[in-house]
């Protein structure tokens, strides 16, 4: 399965190399999205051009850096030099006056931008239409603050799958396994998941004691192989 399916797929959000070739050697995870929090995170000594590369190297499917330019010129500048580092890269660029320009002209020239800090259907509408190829509503700081995180996800997903929008909704800022699930029932094309939350996603305790049986049963099969065939 490559990144650009249209199927549900899920990504690791994450800036952490390490982190991310753990994610990916689960075969599960097609796509990464990190941000300057995430990157500042792991305190790289090397440059941050060079852990991009890298990461475009581990995982086949979308991997978005963010621009930090707060001009349309330069966050144009930015991406033109970003996509550089990965054919798989993808460009975040907030849902600010000057990012959706940006956004026009990014997409006008076939680099495919992914709209962050997304807080709003109204904001997720705009940048659709500006041409960026993912949306990505921040779930878990919208419940923070009392919101309905999901709630933009779902509105979003369904307006561009009635109009027939390319666009496709990343459910991100996700705190727990419920999130997912929640996003897939909303209609998240993608989920981009915290390591952490995908360990725990994986984890089940009734998985652990059952394989601890079948394992203690088998053991007793052997045994008994054993006394029959000395
Ligand atoms: C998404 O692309 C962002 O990196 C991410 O989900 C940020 O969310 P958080 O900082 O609220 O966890």
């Amino acid at each position: 399965m490559g990144g650009w399916g249209k199927e549900l797929e899920l990504w690791i959000d994450s800036g952490d190399i390490e982190e991310i070739k753990k994610a990916v050697e689960l075969g599960a995870i097609t796509g990464v999205t990190t941000n300057p929090t995430l990157i500042a995170k792991v305190g790289y000594t090397k440059d941050f051009r060079e852990v991009v590369r890298e990461i475009c190297r581990i995982v086949d499917g979308p991997v978005s850096v963010e621009a930090v330019s707060l001009h349309a010129d330069g966050i144009v500048e930015e991406a033109r030099e970003l996509v550089k580092l990965g054919d798989n890269v993808v460009i975040k660029i907030p849902v600010i006056p000057e990012g959706l320009k940006a956004m026009k002209r990014l997409s006008q020239e076939g680099i495919r931008v992914n709209a962050t800090l997304v807080f709003s259907t109204n904001q997720a509408l705009l940048a659709a239409r500006a041409g960026a190829a993912y949306v990505s509503p921040f779930i878990g700081r919208l419940d923070d603050i009392g919101h309905n995180g999901m709630q933009v996800v779902r509105d979003a997903a369904q307006i561009f799958r009635s109009y027939n929008m390319p666009t496709r909704v990343i459910a991100a800022s996700i705190r727990h396994p419920l999130h997912v699930i929640e996003a897939a029932k909303a209609g998240a094309h993608v989920a981009t998941i915290p390591y952490r939350v995908i360990e725990q996603m994986v984890k089940h305790p009734l998985t652990d004691i059952g394989l601890e049986r079948f394992l203690a049963d088998w053991q007793k099969v052997v045994k008994q192989e054993a006394v029959k065939c000395p």
